[in-house]
């Protein structure tokens, strides 16, 4: 059964309606007090709460409805309906505890996909926690290119196996190089998206001005540079996920933009004013802390629970050790195979060298580590010295660059671009800022000088 909460008859019985339609059984109240009696009584499966009661317009009365019912229910979602102009109260419901919020006047699709997702989610959360096993996990989903079986990284696949069927929204945070992207698409190829689109936006290399053109596209001629039409990211993404990278770079300006967007699963492209509809799961990922930046209003709040309903976090590297050799043995084998080389070995010294070291790069600095080893030592069998002169050899060639010790300006320009790799973990845009040039220009530079990167 699913609890209308609302004053208004109009709306009780238009919900009643579309519940029913919908295949589900709904029952209809018109405040608090009969809310709690349901309440105390039965478990719904869901409660759909209004806000704004007759009584007081501040809401107060809703939160303190949601709260009571929290105590009550803690395990039923609440979906709170809420008028434009009170997106503080929705925030607070938020923290109260409410699944989600919907504006009022509602849209009934999306109204309903929110119902659905809760009730995905709240099935997922009774199946019972067992722990993952790797074996296990591999027979059921898609995790071919995850590599591990440390404790903290079967946590992070046991989610991503309950949450990715569901149309939930998730952030994902983690320190650079963690796997965070890996994490993303496994969620899709986990979903029942899994044939349509995954569109990746990198949202921390997008300006203000390229923002809208970029994600809802132009019609020729809507601005001076607009030649041609072209297709937004949201459109390209249309009935399957789109997955926004590095939301924490994101401008104020863009970031109520992009809340309009999660809001009403509409938008408009530049130089149309038809409105139109989009289909899409929202994934997202920040090495940054959103809820600090909430504090610092960097942020906004409402776009961080509409961003946020699942939140994902990936373990740095040195918070498990344990996957370390395999995935120094998988990255080699990769590499070998690309080469068309035979498989290199590590002597066990190597692996317990290749365990102790901080990883502030995470997996991507433990594959260049891996890579260049293998290029520059050209060995079959990789010892703790062919590991130790590719670590060190970044801080030595700082200083054989700064000397200038004979070295041609294409030696330095190879030298500086290694040293600005290491120094930023192999994050090419980060690259390209430090060094002041376009990532295409550093691509340039890379393969000018073969040196190995991934993405
Ligand atoms: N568990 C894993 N198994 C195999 N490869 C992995 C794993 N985790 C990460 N990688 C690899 O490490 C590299 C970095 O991963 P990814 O790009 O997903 O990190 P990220 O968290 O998005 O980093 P950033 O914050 O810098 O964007 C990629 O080459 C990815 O394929
Ligand atoms: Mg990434």
């Amino acid at each position: 059964m699913i609890l209308i909460v609302d004053d208004d008859a109009a709306v009780r019985s238009s919900l009643t309606f579309l519940l029913k339609r919908a295949g589900f059984e709904p029952e209809a109240v018109p405040g608090p007090e009969d809310a709690l009696v349901v309440v105390r009584t039965t478990t719904p499966q869901l409660i759909l709460m209004d806000m704004n009661f007759t009584l007081t317009t501040t809401g107060e009365e809703g939160i303190q409805l949601l709260r009571q019912v929290k105590i009550l229910q803690p395990d039923v979602p609440v979906i709170l309906m809420t008028a434009w102009g009170s997106i503080s109260l929705a925030v607070q419901g938020m923290q109260a505890g409410a699944f989600d919020f919907i504006t009022k006047p509602w849209n009934n699709l999306i109204l309903l996909k929110s119902i659905r997702t809760a009730l995905d989610l709240s099935e997922q959360k009774k199946e019972q926690k067992t722990p993952l096993n790797r074996t296990d996990a591999d027979r059921k989903f898609h995790f071919d290119k995850i590599i591990g079986q440390s404790v903290p990284l079967l946590d992070v696949l046991g989610t991503v196996s309950r949450i990715a069927p569901t149309n939930a929204s998730v952030l994902i945070t983690g320190e650079s190089g963690t796997g965070k992207e890996l994490i993303a698409e496994a969620i899709h190829a986990n979903s029942s998206r899994m044939k349509e689109p995954f569109v990746k936006v990198n949202l921390g290399g997008l300006s203000q001005s390229l923002f809208e053109s970029e994600m809802f596209g132009h019609k020729k001629g809507a601005f001076t540079d607009a030649y041609i039409d072209r297709m937004g990211r949201f459109e390209m993404a249309n009935k399957g996920t789109i997955f926004l990278d590095e939301i924490g770079e994101l401008e104020l300006s863009c970031q109520v933009k992009l809340l309009r967007v999660l809001q009403d699963q509409t938008f408009e492209v530049l130089g149309d004013s038809r409105p139109r509809k989009v289909d899409i799961r929202v994934v997202s990922a920040t090495n940054r802390n959103l809820r600090e930046m909430v504090k610092t209003r960097t942020f906004r709040e409402d776009l961080f629970y509409r961003v946020n309903l699942i939140t994902i976090h990936l373990p740095a590297l040195r918070e498990r050790k344990d996957d370390i050799p395999l995935l120094a043995g998988y990255f080699a084998d990769k590499q070998s195979m690309i080469n068309g080389l035979p498989k290199v070995r590590f002597t066990s010294e190597a692996l317990v060298f290749l365990q102790q070291l901080p990883y502030p790069g995470n997996i991507r600095e433990l594959k260049n580590l891996v890579e260049r080893t293998m290029l520059v030592s050209g060995k079959s069998v990789l010892d703790v010295p062919d590991f130790e002169s590719q670590y060190l050899s970044s801080d030595l060639k700082i200083q054989a660059a700064s000397s200038f010790n004979g070295m041609t300006l294409d030696e330095l320009e190879k030298q500086t671009i290694l040293q600005a790799l290491t120094a930023h973990a192999g994050n090419l845009s980060h690259v390209a800022t430090a060094l002041g040039i376009s990532r295409a220009a550093l691509y340039r530079r890379l393969e000018k000088y073969g040196i190995p990167v991934d993405k």
